[in-house]
């Protein structure tokens, strides 16, 4: 038997998320992935990563393109520097994985995408929330068609957890929960109940000490005729808080499923209930309450090695990923103008 070739990966950006996927591609050696080099323009940050997870270390992007045979790079930088690097991906011919937000901008998002249609390069969008254990299991109850046809949702991500120690940057944005955390929710609300038509939203700023809003209100009109309210705030001052999981609750034609703190699905089917414990998996590298959300970092990371692999887009590629983007530039237009906005359309330039 020919045996498959392996994917040669490299990671830009060995900063505080990153350290999940670093531990994820090793995870998948298994599968196929080589972690071969590393690149952080903080040479301690590089060089440590190189340290423990037995990869070249890089301190420039370029020189890393030009000294390996990548197959595929992943970029978990902050979203300013995306573009340039994506850029420099496509122009060396190789497959990229980009952290959500894609980028700063609607404009700049479309840039990326179609640079990568222009040299023929795969390109995804590391949307994780939807690999997530839990999310994956609302899904696969959906498909089963329990509940009917989906009908009604409201998915909330509301927390008071000090996210701001781990990402002090995030203090200064001025487009914040909505780009930062509601983008997660806005993919998942599409993830269940489809596309969306059009929606409004209002913003709050809660916390005085930051620059952008905090909190999000967003009512959708899907495609499909369904509702879903999606709400992210990080200004919840509430005991227990839910951190970082999101809440669920879906109805449909022939039942419901709520997801509550803790990972306790409950189900109506046709009159009949059921509960079910989801509980995603505390794996050797990660720790609670951080676990769901690094787990979901796994298996994305699973489900675009194979995509790639086998020569399909993955589910959250550049292009997906557009219409995810298309509903945060939808939600902040609404919160500035208090009309209901139609999401923007991405037409190919190329
Ligand atoms: N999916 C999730 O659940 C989730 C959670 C947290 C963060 N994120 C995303 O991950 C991304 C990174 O966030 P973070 O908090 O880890 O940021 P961070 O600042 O901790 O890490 C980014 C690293 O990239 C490096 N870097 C920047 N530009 C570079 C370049 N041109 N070449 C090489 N290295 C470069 C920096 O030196 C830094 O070490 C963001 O887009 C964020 O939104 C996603």
């Amino acid at each position: 038997m020919v045996e498959k070739k392996r994917t040669r990966i490299g990671l830009i950006g060995c900063g505080f998320y990153a350290q999940n996927h670093l531990h994820a591609w090793t995870d998948l050696k298994a599968e196929g992935a080589d972690l071969v080099a590393v690149c952080d323009l903080d040479p301690n940050k590089s060089a440590a990563a190189a340290l423990q997870f037995d990869a070249k270390a890089y301190t420039d992007a370029k020189a890393m393109f030009q000294a390996e045979a990548l197959d595929l790079v992943d970029i978990t930088t902050q979203m300013g520097s995306h573009k340039a690097l994506a850029a420099l991906a496509a122009e060396h011919g190789v497959a990229a994985v980009v952290q959500k937000p894609f980028a700063p901008s609607w404009g700049e998002c479309i840039d990326i995408v179609e640079t990568a249609k222009r040299h023929n390069t795969w390109l995804a969008v590391h949307e994780n929330f939807r690999f997530g254990t839990a999310m994956r299991r609302v899904r696969s109850v959906i498909d089963s068609g329990a509940i009917g046809t989906p009908n009604w949702a409201r998915l909330g991500f509301r927390t008071g957890y000090d996210v701001f120690k781990g990402q002090p940057y995030l203090a200064n944005e001025k487009r914040l929960v909505i780009l930062d955390v509601g983008i997660h929710v806005l993919d998942l609300a599409r993830f269940f109940l489809g596309e969306v038509d059009h929606l409004s939203c209002e913003t709050q700023k809660r916390i005085p000490t930051i620059a952008g809003e905090d909190t999000a209100t967003i009512m959708m009109r899907h495609t499909s005729g369904a509702v879903s309210l999606v709400e992210s705030t990080y200004a919840a001052r509430k005991i227990p808080d839910a951190f970082p999981e999101t809440l669920v609750e879906i109805e449909g034609t022939e039942g419901a499923i709520i997801v509550t703190r803790g990972e306790t699905m409950q189900v109506t089917t046709q009159g009949i209930f059921f509960e079910e414990k989801i509980g995603s998996a505390l794996l050797p590298w990660t720790s609670r309450p951080w676990h769901g959300s690094q787990e979901a970092v796994l298996h994305a990371n699973r489900h675009m090695l194979e995509a790639f692999r086998a020569g399909r887009p993955a589910s959250t590629s550049g292009e997906d990923n557009l219409k995810t983007y298309a509903l945060v530039e939808a939600a902040y237009e609404s919160a500035a103008t208090g009309q209901k906005i139609r999401p923007p359309v991405w037409i190919p330039r190329v």
